[in-house]
């Protein structure tokens, strides 16, 4: 049998953030909600970073308390610092009784120069600010998943050593996150990279305690997710009709797509949990929301078998 495969979505999050469009609070719940019930049991909802920097998340101090409550589906938001993190505890509270089931997610780069320009501090201060936070989350209750970004290669520097990768990752698990998350922040990885990088990790963390987070900027994401798959990875990060790309790179695709995605898994008997026809609504939804068509292949091909 071929194992169970988490797919951890991002879209409302790292989708999101990324679309010129902003999307309302209601329409982001009802996205999110679809998500859900299309049985995708782990959505990334949303971030409590600086509303300066992130202006389509600033609505998560309200989103948050009103996530849909669905059976077996928990949530993941971004927390950068402290003061994220009690912007998080303070809307848990805000929900009282039968609080969603939420945890944090703590982020930073292993090239030096994306890490200031996303974070605003150097890869050392990063690291000093989350030794303190992930604990803080931790005394808080909550699950702490951590990213590392630009693992596979920087828009600024480049090829990145997979040393400084492993470094960063390994001292976000000594911090007590629980998994780490490697990010193809730009998509440039492919399969012999992927295989490099992450055996070069997995030599110092588990395989269950690892998820890749693939764009597909260069089409090259569903042969990393294989090359990840052999490796023995089972959590793979991917966003609701490839939602995302940068505003700034007109025609740059996203994440990978979760219906991709789901569609190879199943496709291989690996089991996802996802109904593929909610799904494929859900994504029809997001491309809805943002008022664009959106780059997922088997999104649009199943829009138009359904269509014809
Ligand atoms: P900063 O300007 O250095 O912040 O930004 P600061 O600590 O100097 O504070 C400046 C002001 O921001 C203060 O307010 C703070 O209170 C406020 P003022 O006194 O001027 O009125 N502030 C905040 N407000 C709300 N929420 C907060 C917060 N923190 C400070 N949490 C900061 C530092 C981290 C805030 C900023 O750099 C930031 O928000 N960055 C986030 C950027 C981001 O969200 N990037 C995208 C997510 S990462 C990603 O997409 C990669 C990933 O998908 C994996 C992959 O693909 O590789 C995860
Ligand atoms: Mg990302």
């Amino acid at each position: 049998m071929a194992a169970p495969i988490t797919v951890y979505e991002v879209g409302p999050r790292d989708g999101l953030q990324n679309e010129a469009a902003t999307v309302s609070t209601p329409d982001k719940l009802a996205l999110v909600r679809a998500l859900g019930e299309a049985g995708l049991r782990r959505i990334e909802a949303t971030s409590f970073v600086s509303p300066r920097w992130i202006p389509q998340l600033s609505d998560a101090d309200a989103l948050v308390p009103a996530l849909p409550r669905l059976p077996g589906v928990s949530y993941v938001v971004l927390v950068p610092n402290a003061k994220g993190l009690e912007r998080l505890a303070d809307a848990l509270r805000r929900a009282g009784e039968g609080a969603p089931e939420v945890a944090a997610a703590v982020f930073m780069s292993a090239s030096e120069s994306h890490n200031r320009k996303n974070l605003n501090r150097t890869v050392e201060e990063s690291l000093r600010e989350l030794e303190a936070v992930v604990p803080a989350a931790r005394g808080h209750g909550l699950r702490v998943r951590g990213y590392v970004s630009t693992v596979f290669g920087c828009p600024y520097e480049g090829a990145v050593d997979p040393e400084r990768a492993a470094a960063v990752a390994e001292r976000l698990v000594a911090f007590g996150c629980d998994q780490v998350s490697l990010g193809d922040t730009i998509g440039v990885a492919t399969p012999a990279l992927t295989r490099r990088v992450v055996s070069r990790i997995l030599r110092t963390i588990p395989a269950e305690q690892l998820a890749l987070h693939m764009h597909d900027t260069r089409g090259t994401a569903l042969a990393n997710v294989l090359a990840g798959l052999d490796l023995g990875i089972t959590t793979f990060d991917s966003s609701i009709g490839g939602l995302g790309g940068c505003p700034y790179a007109p025609g740059a695709s996203g994440n990978l797509a979760t219906e991709d995605l789901v569609y190879m898994l199943e496709g291989m008997g690996h089991e996802t949990g996802v109904d593929f026809e909610k799904l494929i609504a859900a994504g029809a939804l997001a491309q809805r929301l943002v008022g664009r068509r959106l780059p997922g292949k088997t999104l649009q091909a199943e829009l138009a078998r359904t269509e014809a």
